[in-house]
């Protein structure tokens, strides 16, 4: 949610296209505005626009705008807005300035306290050209410069006084060689370059530039200035600022590279989509012993007791991550006979769970490993005495770095909004969990060995799923979509259902429309009310134990006149009456319980293919952001 980026430099140059190149790599961060702030000849200008900036900035046009010269720019800042206090517009867009325009700041994060403080401030005669949280920011520094304070100390002092979270960069045309950076709750780091440092909210948004970077954590800021024609930063604490901390560099491997570009694929989604099987095969890379039958998941070695007596397993998360944590729930009731709570997080904080924190370990499940109502559920957790666990994909991100230990899920940036490699990861690791509790709760050997010889085949199998259904998925999804079909149910049964609601979720971001997602058994007891022949019903049913059941219900959707997509496997198609129903055949799987793996694929597949019958951006839906970072 929002993305920040600046540079600062002592080789002079016009910064506006690199600032720009990095905002479109943060474009999944947020995308309904965005803006543009430099020093030149001692003053702050800016450029803000209603817009993403692959849409709003050409480098050149924005330059002439900004009136760079030939002379070059050493410092500017950079801002994508998705919006949460004050709607989408120009004056909304960062960055914001003071009263005098000599600040210009760009934040990612949410002001708690902003009301409070606007009122102080105007009451001290500050006027506001904006709604947002953020603008509080540049008026309270300016503030405190006015009564004394140096630009840094005024910042750093502004940055105590902020309830909520910030990542924050900051220049001031009174120091046109120094750009500030703060953190608190939202992501921030630093790429460092011989001539050049540049700061954003992701790594991703200037590896072109450098692949090595330094990360800022909670409470600590940056002091990023040229000085002797050379480049510099100090890092300190926002509360003791004076005691300057010495941070290692972290360098990210090439792979990380093209996870940013799109490659030969038509959209980021695709690619990610046609990723999963390699992200699987490198979730479970080096995890398992075929030789125990076990799982080994080295980052939590040290809880191994902890594992063996837990009584309950908590998972928290949300939206995409709870519905991964959702299968990985039936998997371990299944497969070690364990009791699985499966909280959503913006629930799970503010409510009573009644179980004692020494008979429970708790899962957090994130992709960005930022999303807000996850992290405070993790605070909330270990402050109630939790040991808590986190199945993150981000590296270092907030919650990786809240909780006590974990395991990565090594999908790679997802760049894609709509979560399809980061779910596929979070199942591969669940698969994993399910089969290391197993193991310490009465599975054999050779049971543990069966399951892990089937999970190693299963990219291929991806890779042959994706093959065999992608055409017939896409004709559907067409055909429906130019048939004005707008009501769409999944259904399924057990391990299925959260793939159902899954499959719903994918749907409703990308085509805008309203899905339901349902256990099939609870079609009569209501939805089936809305069934007929302008409804399409989308079943999971590969030929598990209860495929005859399934029939059944089958039966009773095609006789109230519903459409209806069968998703199975080649011995469920062999036993299915293909009449007045179309098909999606999957493989067939010895373990039932892998099937999920499977089958979200064509459901994937088929909210893409629907959404862009429609003309949706399959990237960037309406609405929606990658990291979550607000409640
Ligand atoms: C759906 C989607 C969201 C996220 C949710 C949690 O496609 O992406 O539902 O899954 O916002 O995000 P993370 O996993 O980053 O905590």
């Amino acid at each position: 949610m929002c993305g920040i980026v600046g540079i600062i430099t002592s080789e002079k140059r016009n910064l506006v296209p690199e600032i720009i190149s990095s905002l479109k790599n943060l474009e999944y961060r947020g995308y309904d505005s965005t803006g543009i702030a430099i020093i030149n000849t001692g003053e702050i200008r800016r450029v803000h626009r209603l817009g993403a900036p692959s849409d709003v900035f050409v480098p050149q046009q924005i330059s002439e705008e900004l009136g760079v010269t030939s002379d070059g720019l050493s410092v500017a800042i950079g801002h994508n807005r998705w919006a949460t206090h004050g709607k989408p517009s120009e004056e909304n867009a960062h960055p914001h300035f003071d009263c005098t325009d000599t600040l210009a700041i760009v934040h990612n994060g949410t002001i708690l306290n902003h009301e409070l403080l606007r009122k102080e401030l105007i009451a001290l005669g500050h006027t506001f050209s904006s709604t947002t949280d953020t603008e509080v920011i540049p008026h309270l520094i300016e503030q405190k410069i006015k009564e004394g304070s140096s630009v840094k100390d005024a910042f750093l002092d502004t940055a105590a006084c902020l309830d909520g979270s910030f990542g924050l960069a900051l220049i001031s045309s009174n120091e046109p060689d120094r750009l500030l950076l703060a953190k608190h709750g939202s992501p921030l780091l630093f790429g460092v370059l011989k001539d050049t440092l540049i700061a954003a909210s992701s790594s991703n948004a200037i590896l072109a530039y450098t692949n090595t970077f330094i990360t800022l954590a909670d409470g600590e800021y940056a002091d990023l200035s040229i000085g002797s024609g050379n480049v510099s930063y100090k890092i300190g604490t926002i509360q003791d600022r004076e005691n300057l901390i010495t941070k290692e560099t972290t360098t990210i491997t090439d792979h990380s590279r093209e996870d940013m570009s799109m490659g030969e694929y038509e959209s980021f989604m695709k690619k990610e989509i046609h990723e999963q099987p390699s992200v699987f095969r490198t979730t479970i890379l080096g995890r398992y012993d075929e030789t125990t039958g076990d799982a080994v998941l080295g980052g939590l070695i040290d809880y191994e007791d902890m594992l063996r007596h837990a009584r309950q397993v908590i998972t928290v998360a949300c939206g995409t991550a709870h519905n991964a944590a959702l299968v990985g729930g039936i998997l371990i009731e299944t497969l070690a006979n364990l009791p699985v709570r499966n909280e959503i997080a913006s629930e799970f904080r503010y409510k009573k769970v009644p179980i004692s924190p020494e008979e429970a370990i708790l899962f957090a499940v994130s992709q960005s490993g930022e999303t807000a109502d996850t992290l405070e559920s993790v605070k909330e957790a270990r402050r109630k005495g939790y040991t808590t666990f986190g199945i993150v994909n981000v590296v270092g991100s907030a919650i990786a770095e809240a909780v006590d230990a974990g395991v990565y899920a090594r999908a790679g940036f997802e760049i894609g909004v709509a979560s399809t490699k980061a779910f596929i990861a979070q199942l591969a690791i669940f698969y994993l969990l399910a089969i290391k509790l197993a193991r310490e709760r009465g599975m054999t050997p050779q049971e543990g060995q069966s399951i892990l010889n089937e999970l190693n085949k299963i990219p291929n199998l991806m890779i042959k799923t994706l093959e065999t259904t992608e055409s017939e998925i896409k004709r559907l999804a067409e055909n429906y979509a130019s048939k004005g079909i707008r009501t769409i149910n999944f259904l399924g049964r057990g391990i299925h259902v959260p793939i159902c609601i899954e499959a719903s979720l994918k749907f409703k971001e990308l085509t805008y429309l309203e899905t339901g997602s349902y256990p099939l058994g609870e079609l009569k007891h209501g939805p089936i009310a809305i069934i007929d022949n302008n409804a399409l019903s989308i079943i999971i049913m590969p030929h598990d134990d209860l495929f005859a059941l399934n029939k059944n219900s089958l039966e009773q959707v095609l006789s109230k006149g519903g459409n209806v997509i069968v998703v199975t496997d080649e011995l469920g198609a062999q036993n299915l009456v293909l009449q007045d129903i179309e098909v999606i055949i999957i493989p067939t799987l010895k373990n039932q319980l892998l099937y999920p793996a499977l089958e979200i694929l064509p459901l994937q597949l088929f909210a893409y293919h629907y959404a862009r019958a429609l003309g949706n951006n399959v990237d960037k839906p309406r609405n929606l952001a990658k990291s979550v970072t607000v409640e």
